[in-house]
């Protein structure tokens, strides 16, 4: 017997038991008379002590000679602490040491294996199982753990069946590039990841399994950023004979559910925003709705006098920062560089400051009088004391950059409250998107999207104008989940198809099976996926997806534990007829 009881676990109660403990020493405090050694395994961290007067002097030499990280196994009895420790729980007593065996030696580890590292994220990330030792990240995966106990207990008793769909497919568009992996016996020919059970969860639409879902791995080949790995986790649904409405509401269930059971949050309403709503008000899909600072338009207050900036833009619109009022020339100034670094790219910014006595003090006085500014903090909704920001240019453009900056600045104002949920869904997303570098429509969700019934006939038209039965759950400002209501119509689904620039036959070689399957009673259905990992990060606080991922990749899409992509030998590549011309 390795153990008889946990690290964690040993408290005033057991005192004069004999125990046999296992784990690793995180630290050993030297006295000469007295050696302590703090044990540590998954549950806790127990001090051991061994003192020349009781315990015998060759096991005295070996307490002294333990390294960090070395794995012991130690048998002796409980007592009470002399100077008892109020941080852990196991701080009023000790195990005073009478055998000891060194189940294994370790090198000295890298950084310390403590709460408050000293290593940096690049080495944590090449000895990440050492990493997973420490506190924070070995409890991130245990909440991971609770969440995903949580989402298989509340969908089970809703009646949805997990059902496992295949990794080695044909590409399944979600808007990323695929990863391909050759087949040694198929000839120059490749499958790809999934990078999502789409085509497959329709396909068991088909087959009759009504409510299905699955925690599934997903891949994809796209840039990688904070909320954003190469290969991640969904919380995959799909349901039979169902309207929007319904799926809505069962995922509303499972994200109170969750919020409850992980929380012991209750949320109210859901509310729920138009794509278009969303755009207008918060320049975002997926806005953050916990604070207001709600876009305020301009153009018909701002365009009447001569400032030729705003005159010639298409929209010219701005924010109120609460509080603002009082930055000085210099922090407007840092806020300016700000909207003009590249990655937000505006060219410049007007603001506005609300002066408490409610007179205005602006960058553009020289253009509009008090009553012209009064009516931007009107529509604002600018009080006494606030900064109202303002950008200008192509709309879209400009409401992106604006969104950028509410975002900035409420987070420095500290308005992003980590434990306060607000879910809100987008909806009514358009059915397609004009891609500049194309030069065509892709689908925004994805190509089995179904659209709005009355807007079919605008495809041919103004295919830019045309909704589709999508939406989003978006919580806090970060998109957790999408899903629509699909096309279960041959027709239409050919229609779409040759939309988005297939010829019949490229359709047909990509999705013949889809198509096929609709020919033999294909149900109405309709479905969404949750990002399992980015759902559990903003459950625990926070927005980096990394934390949460036993071995994550590096922003490069790199396993640096495990040294991963890697070259494969000639031999690999001449049994799968790649020839490398690198
Ligand atoms: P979508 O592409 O919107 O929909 O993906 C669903 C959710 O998955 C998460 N997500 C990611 N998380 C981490 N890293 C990534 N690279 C990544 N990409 C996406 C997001 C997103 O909301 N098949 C459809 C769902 C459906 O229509 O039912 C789909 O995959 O949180």
């Amino acid at each position: 017997m390795y153990r008889s009881h946990t690290c964690g676990e040993l408290r005033e109660t057991h005192i004069n038991q004999e125990v046999t403990l296992s784990g690793w020493v995180q630290k050993v405090r030297d006295k000469g008379f007295m050696v302590w050694v703090d044990l540590r395994d998954r549950y806790g961290i127990t001090q051991l002590i061994f003192d020349e007067e009781r315990t015998p002097k060759q096991m005295m030499e070996t307490a002294e000679n333990l390294g960090r990280e070395f794995v012991i196994q130690v048998k002796g009895s409980v007592i009470e602490r002399e100077s008892k420790n109020n941080n852990i729980p196991t701080g009023n007593i000790e195990v005073l040491v009478s055998e000891i065996t060194i189940l294994n030696k370790s090198k000295t580890p890298p950084f310390t294996i403590e709460n408050e590292t000293d290593g940096g994220d690049d080495l944590r990330m090449k000895y990440r199982y050492l990493d997973i030792r420490r506190n924070p990240v070995k409890e991130s995966l245990i909440f991971r753990h609770k969440v995903s106990i949580e989402v298989r207990n509340y969908l089970s008793t809703q009646g949805f069946i997990e059902v496992e769909t295949p990794y080695l497919i044909k590409s399944t568009p979600e808007g990323a590039r695929d990863f391909v992996v050759p087949s040694r016996m198929n000839e120059g020919q490749f499958y790809a990841l999934p990078q999502s059970p789409q085509t497959f969860k329709q396909l068991l639409m088909v087959g009759g399994m009504d409510k299905y879902f699955q925690i599934v791995k997903c891949f994809r080949d796209e840039d990688l950023r904070a909320d954003r790995q190469p290969e991640f986790t969904q919380i995959d649904c799909e349901m039979a004979f169902v309207e929007q409405e319904d799926i809505l509401n069962v995922f509303e269930g499972l994200t109170r559910h969750l919020l409850k059971n992980i929380k012991d949050v209750e949320i109210g309403d859901f509310p729920r925003m138009t794509y278009d709503e969303a755009m207008r008000k918060y320049g975002n899909d997926k806005p953050d709705i916990r604070f207001g600072m709600e876009f305020g338009e301009l153009n018909e207050v701002a365009q009447h006098k001569d400032f030729k900036i705003f005159n010639q833009a298409e929209l010219v619109v701005g924010i109120a920062v609460p509080g603002a009022a009082s930055y000085t020339r210099k922090q407007i100034d840092a806020l300016t560089d700000w909207v003009k670094r590249p990655q937000v790219g505006a060219l410049g910014m007007v603001y506005v400051k609300c002066n408490e006595d409610g007179t205005f003090k602006s960058s553009v006085d020289k253009f509009y009088d008090q009553d012209d500014l009064k009516k931007w903090a009107e529509v604002t909704g600018a009080q006494a004391g606030d900064l109202i920001c303002v950008l200008s240019g192509p709309a879209n453009k400009t409401r992106t950059q604006l969104s950028a900056l509410r975002m900035e600045l409420a987070e420095r104002l500290g308005l992003r409250k980590a434990d306060e949920y607000a879910p809100l869904w987008v909806v009514d997303f358009p059915l397609l998107e004009w891609d500049e570098e194309t030069e065509r429509y892709h689908a925004m969700h994805h190509p089995f999207t179904s659209p709005k019934t009355e807007d079919i006939k605008l495809l041919d038209t103004d295919p830019g104008k045309v909704r589709a039965n999508a939406y989003d759950l978006v919580l806090n400002g970060n998109e957790i989940g999408g899903g629509s209501i699909r096309i279960y119509d041959k027709d239409l689904q050919a229609l779409m198809f040759k939309h988005l620039g297939f010829t019949e036959e490229e359709a047909k070689a990509q999705f013949g099976f889809l198509m096929d399957a609709f020919q033999y009673g294909a149900p109405p259905h309709g479905g969404l996926a949750f990002g399992f990992d980015r759902l559990v990060a903003i459950l625990g606080g926070q927005e980096t997806i990394r934390d949460f991922i036993a071995f994550p990749k590096n922003n490069a899409g790199r396993d640096v534990m495990i040294d991963a992509p890697s070259k494969i030998d000639d031999e690999q590549l001449k049994e799968l007829n790649i020839k490398l011309e690198i």
